[in-house]
């Protein structure tokens, strides 16, 4: 997909992106260093990191990679000092970063729920709290990446759903408490997109066409449809948007899940 935007909408923007290294946040990364934000990118290996950081570099852009597990207050605290050390601000953090697997809810432990509630829940809590001085200084803003799975119920996903409906209301409490800061809070829920690590694990080939005939507009999504959602909310053409969380996945979630 070709740029929509002009190409300088975030030109001075230093945006901080969990989860940055791959995938749906990677793309959103890799696009804001585009349309002129500086990058910083971190997950909880610094391997995964080292691709994405090349690709934007190669490109012209800037982007700084530091590992930290999202769950470690203490390791995220570290990343987000690392990064104003080495941009000098935060103006825009992009919280991506989540654990998925499907489980019935009679096979999964109470671990294997609280590890997906740690990582999506908790480890956006965590960031959120870690960057508000910085967000309060640049008068900033968040961008949470969540799901439709919770609006309905999602059989193989009751870990993920409750973990993604926190993350929800993190986006709207924070909207609230944080916007006299002039920081907005909004968030994105993507339907199923194609062409990520999840997708891949999560989605058998034989459902997809099922899943497909299930969308109204008729297709998957693109992680470039993420990447145009997370560009207009992070702008300035956003700048009365708070507390929303916009979901892009061609109307699936209206339809239900059922298959039948
Ligand atoms: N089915 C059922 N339970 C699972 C599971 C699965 N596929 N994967 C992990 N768990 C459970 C484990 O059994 C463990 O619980 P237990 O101690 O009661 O046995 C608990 O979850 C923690 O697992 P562990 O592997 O130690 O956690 P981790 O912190 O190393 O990794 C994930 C957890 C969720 C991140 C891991 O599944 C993973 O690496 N996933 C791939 C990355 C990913 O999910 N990306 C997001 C794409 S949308």
């Amino acid at each position: 997909m070709s740029n929509i935007f002009a190409d300088n909408i975030l030109l001075g923007k230093v945006a901080f992106v969990t989860g940055g290294g791959t995938g749906i946040t990677g793309g959103v990364a890799r696009a804001f260093a585009e349309h002129g934000a500086k990058i910083a990118i971190t997950s909880r290996k610094e391997e995964n990191l080292i691709p994405m950081k090349q690709f934007i570099e190669e490109n012209g852009g800037e982007c700084f990679a530091v590992a930290a597990d999202v769950r470690d207050f203490d390791a995220v605290q570290n990343a987000i000092a690392k990064t104003v050390e080495h941009y000098g601000k935060i103006d825009i953090v992009i919280n991506g970063a989540a654990g998925n697997f499907l489980c019935a809810a009679d096979q999964l432990s109470s671990n294997g729920f609280g590890t997906v509630v740690d990582i999506d829940t908790k480890g956006t809590f965590n960031v959120c709290r870690a960057a508000f001085e910085e967000l309060q200084s640049s008068k900033g803003q968040i961008l949470n990446i969540s799901a439709t799975l919770h609006y309905l119920a999602t059989p193989m996903q009751i870990h993920v759903s409750a973990a993604k409906a926190g993350v929800d209301a993190i986006t709207r409490n924070l909207s609230v408490e944080w916007g006299k800061h002039g920081i907005r809070v909004n968030g994105i829920a993507p339907g199923p997109i194609e062409d990520t690590e999840g997708m891949k694990r999560l989605l058998p080939d034989a459902l997809k066409e099922k899943i497909t005939r299930k969308i109204p507009l008729g297709r998957f999504g693109k992680i470039a449809d993420i990447e145009n959602a997370a560009l207009f909310l992070a702008s300035d053409a956003a700048s009365y948007i708070n507390g929303v969380t916009l979901v892009v996945d061609g109307g699936q979630w209206l339809q239900g899940t059922s298959l039948a």
